[in-house]
């Protein structure tokens, strides 16, 4: 590994303590700069064809809104816990469910914040997909951080503002941290240089420029808090801006979060050792494998909601109205009577009989053991989904399929 300096110190005063705050150096690196070297070449390759293998994975997939909706509630999900939160995948498919009756009631803050997450991406989207929207730019990732801190809980962080003050990280005051970033009259050189990257002409790999592009994002720490999340979607948002998939099918939080020791380590890493060869190795394989999982989730959900559809068709007196409800169910895993009404655009008994048809062919399972104001979830579909976003009684993140256990 090349020692290189990734970046200069400068004395700051936070709280009255001194610190040495941390100004990194404008991309690409440079003495020496990147060597894509045999190993290097490979990782990229190896990353490339997974997220080739992705893209066919979403196209053969006959909804693709579905497969992207389970990803990106699996990432706002998981982005909460990184965070401590645990809005759970089910409290926030009940709460969707609930709704629309509702939508004063805001169960908790959680479901709140991955409410928002979900905005903020597909504001972001809409805006560089439209000619006339915002460029790939600060100002499209502060209006982005607006969305996502929308609340009670992220008033306080500026939402939607680069940063006024020092942060540190880490720690439990500035002078133990374990990182300082740059001080805030600072902030307005390194990112407009962070800017001038995202669109340079570089040679190197689109999928290193990301990997890049991620730790300097992180290493200026631009807001009070959600940098992780803004710093994630921004890797989602380029892939998809590069061209390297057509639709934000990669999200890398469950990577993270698995080697979250090791994650820091070498964000660390490179400010403190200029090691970007190392942190491109460890974003290259966590690209290839969260891409080859993504491919594994898709081919099981698909195969799961075929074989019930071939259950619920062959179930006997089958209605119109279930069979409509059975296609929405992937989008709207969680149902109560009145949602069906909508969903379904039907009657009240008829939104109950097609609920009772669907529990009957083994699809829904009624939740709350009610009489009144019952929950229907499609259970089967839910487990496969929450694989890899909900964490078991030993702190290890949940997953079906024990020989992938990492
Ligand atoms: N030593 C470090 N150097 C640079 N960046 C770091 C370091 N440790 C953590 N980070 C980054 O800071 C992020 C957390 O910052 P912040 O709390 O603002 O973001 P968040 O979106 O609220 O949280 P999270 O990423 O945990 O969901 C981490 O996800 C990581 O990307
Ligand atoms: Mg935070």
């Amino acid at each position: 590994m090349p020692k290189r300096t990734t970046g200069r110190y400068e004395r700051a005063t936070v709280g009255g303590e001194e610190v040495a705050a941390f100004i990194p150096h404008a991309l690409p690196p440079a003495d020496p700069p990147i060597v894509v070297d045999a190993a290097l070449t490979e990782r990229i390759r190896t990353a490339e064809q997974a997220l080739v293998r992705l893209e066919l994975a979403g196209e053969m997939v006959p909804s693709l809104d579905w497969f992207i909706y389970a990803f990106v509630r699996k990432e706002a999900v998981l982005s909460s816990q990184i965070e401590g939160t645990q809005a759970t995948l089910v409290d926030l498919l009940t709460f969707e469910a609930q709704e629309g009756a509702e939508p004063s009631a805001h169960p908790n803050a959680d479901v709140e914040e991955v409410g928002n997450y979900l905005e903020a991406l597909a504001f972001t989207r809409t805006q560089l997909a439209d000619p006339k929207g915002l460029p790939l730019s600060m100002r499209v990732l502060n209006e982005t951080h607006r969305l996502l801190m929308r609340g009670v809980r992220g008033a306080e962080k500026h939402p939607g503002e680069v940063r006024r003050s020092q942060n540190w990280i880490g720690g439990t005051r500035p002078g133990n941290a374990m990182y300082v970033p740059p001080p805030p009259h600072a902030l307005g050189e390194v990112l407009s240089a962070f800017e001038k990257y995202l669109h340079a002409d570089d040679t190197l790999p689109p999928l290193v420029r990301a990997g890049l592009l991620h730790v300097q994002f992180e290493t200026i720490h631009p807001y009070l808090d959600g940098n992780g999340r803004i710093g994630r979607l921004l890797v989602t948002l380029l892939l998809e801006h590069w061209k390297l998939l057509t639709k934000p099918l990669l999200y890398l939080s469950l990577f993270f979060k698995r080697h979250r020791e090791e994650y820091y380590r070498r964000l660390n890493a490179v400010r403190l050792d200029g090691d970007w060869e190392g942190w491109l190795d460890f974003f290259l394989e966590g690209v290839a494998t969260i891409a080859d999982e993504a491919v594994a989730s898709a081919r099981e959900l698909f195969a799961l909601v075929a074989a019930d559809r071939t259950r619920v068709l062959a179930h006997e007196g089958m209605s119109i109205a279930a069979l409509r409800l059975f296609e929405l169910l992937p989008r709207h895993p969680v149902v109560t009577v009145a949602s069906v009404m909508k969903l379904v655009e039907t009657t009240k008994p008829t939104a109950g009989r097609a609920t009772e048809l669907l529990v009957a062919a083994g699809v829904l399972v009624e939740t709350t053991g009610r009489k009144r104001d019952r929950s229907f979830v499609y259970q089967g579909y839910l487990d496969r989904l929450r694989v890899g976003t909900e964490l078991d009684e030993r702190g290890e993140v949940l997953r079906l399929d024990k020989t992938k256990t990492s």
